[in-house]
């Protein structure tokens, strides 16, 4: 159990008291349907924006039984800019429900509450603590990163373990009085003065024991979504160039990776590679040349490219009837639909055509077959 920290929740009442609003619409009357639709609404949405939607649907529905008893599309028409439909379907059904089964009271415990469509544990306890003032922790987004920061609390807070955790610190840091003020304070605080991208520390009533702030690392928390380990795919391209500064392109099959681009053939590995250019009798002026890998990183994969150059005296025509290929003019303008690398891999080649690699001379040469 953490124990809690009375100074916490008191500077953060006094921060409320200073500069606190109290003048939202729906602090203004805060019955629980009333509270309750203005949570929903600030889920995804700011106050600024929420503030002339909540009038409007309170005009429209100003308790529950003329919720209920609305169509559901005048519902969403008084939501259309709001988005989030989700959250306006889920309202109807509770309201119906509530009508339904309970004779149109909102109930009053939160375990009712929670079963709602739409309501998840933080929303039950800001609905019941900011229009009942009954004890609840909240922690939504904002409630989040505050106590992430506060506490420096490492970790994605999308794992069970640091929600638990983040949890176990909202509990402890919720006072046992003036829980709607402090419920109230802590979404503002989140939502004004310690945002997402740039925290104002010098306004914010927690700073002098802010474990973020000491260490300098309030953007660090909480921290993001761990990026997937992506897998690597390898493959060799064969960058057959010509002394008249032609380069052999390939159309690429419809289906598949950059379908229908024109591409540089492809191969698993060298020997592939090497086969074929014995198979299509490509006559070297050169040794072929393995340049150093080039990546490029798909949404779910890497592909690691090993640009192999082969040069020959001149074009081959007989290559081209097997395939659907051309022989490009690395200074030709004209537009043709090329791959991402492909693109920056002709630049390449154009500028070793030019004497320039752009390389580490101590890359990898390899002679072929
Ligand atoms: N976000 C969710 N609920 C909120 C509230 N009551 N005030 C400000 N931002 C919020
Ligand atoms: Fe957030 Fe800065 Fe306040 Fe820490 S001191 S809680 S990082 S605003």
């Amino acid at each position: 159990m953490i124990s809690g920290d009375a100074d916490f929740a008191a500077r953060v009442l006094r921060w409320f008291d200073q500069h606190g609003r109290k003048d939202l619409p729906w602090q203004q009357n805060p019955m629980p349907y009333r509270v309750w639709v203005s949570e929903i609404m600030l889920q995804q949405t700011q106050v600024k924006t929420v503030i002339p939607y909540f009038d409007r649907f309170m005009d429209t529905y100003p308790d529950l039984a003329a919720l209920a008893a609305a169509p559901l599309d005048a519902v969403l028409h008084h939501w259309s800019g709001l988005g989030y439909y989700a959250r306006a379907r889920n309202l109807h059904r509770a309201a119906r429900q509530l009508v339904e089964e309970s004779g149109g009271e909102f109930p009053d415990n939160i375990e009712a509450v929670q079963q709602l469509p739409g309501i998840g544990r933080s929303t039950a306890g800001a609905i019941l603590s900011l229009a009942c003032g009954q004890r609840h922790a909240i922690l939504d987004g904002n409630v989040k990163r505050v106590l992430a920061r506060y506490h420096a609390v490492e970790g994605w807070p999308g794992t069970s373990a640091v929600v638990k955790h983040l949890w176990e610190l909202s509990e402890a840091a919720t006072p046992q009085r003036r829980v709607a003020a402090y419920n109230q304070a802590m979404m503002d605080l989140g939502a004004t003065i310690c945002s997402r991208g740039k925290p104002d520390c010098g306004a914010c009533p927690l700073q002098s024991k802010c474990s973020a702030r000491h260490q300098n690392r309030q953007r660090e928390f909480p921290a993001p979504r761990p990026r997937r380990v992506l897998p690597v795919r390898s493959v060799h391209m064969l960058l057959l160039t010509t002394d008249d500064d032609a380069i052999y392109l390939e159309k690429r099959a419809s289906s598949g990776i950059w379908g229908g681009l024109w591409s540089f053939p492809e191969f698993a590995d060298r020997e592939a590679l090497q086969d074929w250019c014995e198979r299509n009798q490509v006559r070297t002026a050169a040794p072929l040349e393995c340049w150093p890998d080039v990546r490029h990183t798909f949404s779910h994969f890497h592909l690691d490219i090993t640009p192999c150059r082969v040069h020959m005296k001149d074009p081959m025509l007989s290559v081209m009837e097997a395939h659907r290929a051309i022989w490009y003019k690395t200074a030709q303008t004209e537009a043709l639909g090329l791959a991402a690398p492909v693109q920056r891999l002709l630049v390449r080649v154009q500028k070793s055509n030019q004497g320039d690699t752009g390389y580490d001379p101590n890359g990898e040469m390899c002679k072929a077959g």
